[in-house]
């Protein structure tokens, strides 16, 4: 008898159904495509590893699903690990020695890594070698590796946790994933509604996209959970639907969550607006502040509701109306219409 999936288990697999196996279907971030584009034919042409590259951005806008495109197009496998999971050197040896030659090695969280395991990599990104150190003491001695060649792709939500020596090795290039464009998400949600065999009404689509965060992870959760609802209901997604699913979830008009309005509330109900620092924030708000500085704070300030200034964040005027004036919010916090 098997055991049924858990909840991150289908939503993985969701995940992994709805992520662009081609370049053709994934949307958006023209510049860092054409970039890789270069990168990568230039790299063929010469029969050769492409160089090291970097992208960085808020979770969910891509940077994996990218880094599976480059190795697609490049026709080589990737090896996918974690900043944190390399504990040691010796698990960064077992790695490097384990690509294929002119493959991917993918290493997300990157600001993530260990001091000295970043310090044995740097070594392996530049002239293709690992240098391990063997034994303790005065009988201790260094043993050089010589690896297979092959592209490292660094992902990172926090690009300022980047040691500059780290930054500098990445020669391919270190890239920005930008929040889409609303049109943008919306092509991403009809392309995902067809490959779950969701019917959806074009304006339910459009809703779901204008409160997506702009964030293609945000918006494939969004739209099943909204799928969820029209099921129950017995209705094919409408527009109505969606406003109920959204409003379930607590995303309001303008796509914040109620973390995003806690954040803001407590800037304005207890600092005035600010100036404040992100750790008194944080403790006023009760979210972590890396998940604020990761997760919240980018859409906020780029949707015009949070600014960072030298002293600290500060609410806007637009945050301001957002919260204490038209919309009305509930217990739960999401505005009500
Ligand atoms: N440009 C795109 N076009 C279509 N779908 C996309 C695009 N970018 C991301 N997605 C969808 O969003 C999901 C999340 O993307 P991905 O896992 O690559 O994000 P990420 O930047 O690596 O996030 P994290 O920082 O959390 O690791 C993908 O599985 C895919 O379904
Ligand atoms: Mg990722």
């Amino acid at each position: 008898m098997s055991t049924p999936p858990t909840e991150p288990q289908i939503e993985g697999a969701l995940d992994h159904t709805l992520r662009p196996s081609a370049w053709n279907d994934y949307v958006g971030q023209e510049d860092i495509k054409e970039n890789l584009r270069v990168l990568i034919t230039a790299a063929k042409e010469r029969s050769h590893a492409p160089e090291h590259t970097l992208l960085y951005g808020p979770p969910g806008l891509g940077k994996t699903t990218l880094a599976h495109l480059v190795a697609k197009e490049l026709g080589v496998s990737m090896r996918a690990t974690a900043g944190p999971v390399i504990e040691r050197v010796g698990d960064l040896a077992a790695v490097l020695t384990n690509i294929e030659p002119n493959g991917i090695l993918f290493i997300d969280e990157i600001h993530r890594l260990h001091k000295t395991v970043e310090e044995i990599l740097y070594p392996a990104m530049e002239a293709g070698k690992l240098d391990i150190i063997i034994g303790k003491g005065p009988s201790a001695r260094t043993i050089e590796l010589a690896l297979p060649p092959f592209t490292l792709i660094g992902a990172t939500t926090r690009i300022g946790l980047i040691s500059a020596p780290l930054r500098s090795r990445f020669s391919g290039g270190v890239f920005q994933l930008n929040f889409y464009t609303e049109k943008e998400i919306q092509k991403i949600l009809a392309r995902s509604a067809k490959i779950l065999g969701i019917e959806a009404d074009e304006d339910a689509l459009a809703e779901i996209a204008k409160r997506s965060r702009k964030t293609p992870r945000t918006a494939n959760y969004l739209l099943k959970r909204s799928r969820d609802v029209a099921q129950l209901d017995r209705t094919k997604l409408t527009l109505a639907a969606a406003e109920k699913a959204l409003g379930m979830i607590g995303i309001d008009e303008a796509g914040l969550t109620p973390s995003d309005r806690k954040i803001l509330e407590a800037l304005i109900e207890k600092f005035g607006g600010g100036p404040v620092g992100v750790k008194t924030l944080a403790a006023a708000s009760s979210e972590e502040e890396e998940t604020i500085e990761d997760v919240y704070e980018p859409y906020l300030m780029q949707e015009g509701f949070l600014e960072r200034t030298p002293r600290g964040r500060v609410v806007t005027q637009k945050a301001r109306q957002h919260i204490g004036g038209g919309s009305q919010t509930t217990t739960l916090g999401f505005s009500k219409t």
